[in-house]
């Protein structure tokens, strides 16, 4: 598996691309606020891509026509942008990412607007710990399967679950790259062992409910939890496996 370990130049590439994504995320996140919509978030993104001169991850992947997917309270993943206005009391998970000298990076947080429910915080900071948890497990001698179980160490009760068929993943000269990386159920190379090198877009995906079950929307992308009755949350990184443990190439 030593195609999937990035030399030296392409660790460089990803740590510098890292940096801009944050700082690009870091912009979108202060715009999560009541009274404005994900469509104007989308169009911010496109401004930000072009004044840094990197190219989206997401548009033009499989079709997708946009720069961000906007996870709003009940939507999962692949959230198409829409008009619906930000109030209080909502979540909003924003996923973003970036092409950087052929490279990829790819992250998500889920942000509280206003005054949100207590229980829906706590949610919330779970699904964080959770994606910590994986990023403490990416560690040299460790496989792909430590990963999974450290992000569902302590957490996955009756109110909390881990999606099956939304994943981590590898990430580098591609969006997508094995392994896949899932918070519940076993990944396809979940025997792989983990070398200082790889790099993975690190994602806990979670549900405020007793099931992962989910649908997609008649747009065709937006995934949401079952009869749209549960809250969910998302949070991604994209780490570096380094020789003394992991390194978060894209903080949050
Ligand atoms: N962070 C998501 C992922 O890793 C983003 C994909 S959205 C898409 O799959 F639009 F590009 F499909
Ligand atoms: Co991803």
């Amino acid at each position: 598996m030593r195609s999937i370990i990035k030399t030296n130049s392409e660790i460089n590439i990803l740590r510098d691309g890292g940096l801009i994504a944050s700082e690009i995320f870091g912009h979108l996140k202060r715009e999560v606020v009541e009274g404005n919509d994900s469509c104007s978030l989308d169009k911010y993104a496109e401004f930000l891509l072009k004044k840094y001169k990197v190219k989206s991850a997401f548009k033009g992947y499989q079709g997708y026509k946009f720069n961000i997917c906007a996870n709003l309270n009940e939507v999962i993943v692949h959230g198409i942008p829409n008009k619906t206005k930000f109030k209080s009391g909502d979540i909003f998970g924003l996923d973003f990412g970036i092409v950087y000298r052929g490279y990829y990076l790819d992250m998500s947080a889920t942000i509280e607007i206003g005054e949100v429910r207590p229980e829906v915080h706590d949610f919330v900071q779970k699904t964080l710990h959770s994606m910590n948890q994986g990023v403490s497990a990416a560690i040299s001698s460790n496989t792909i399967s430590d990963i999974t179980n450290a992000m569902r160490k302590n957490l996955v009760n009756e109110t909390f679950q881990l999606m099956k068929d939304f994943v981590g993943h590898g990430i580098g000269k591609q969006l997508h790259e094995i392994p896949e990386i899932p918070g519940d159920g076993v990944s396809p190379q979940h025997d792989l062992k983990i070398f200082p090198g790889m790099v993975f877009a690190i994602e806990a995906i979670s549900v405020f409910g007793p099931t992962n079950n989910y649908q997609i929307l008649d747009d065709g992308w937006t995934v949401v939890t079952e009869d749209m009755k549960y809250l969910s949350a998302l949070f991604e990184v994209t780490v570096l496996v380094n020789q003394d443990g992991p390194e978060i190439l894209t903080p949050l």
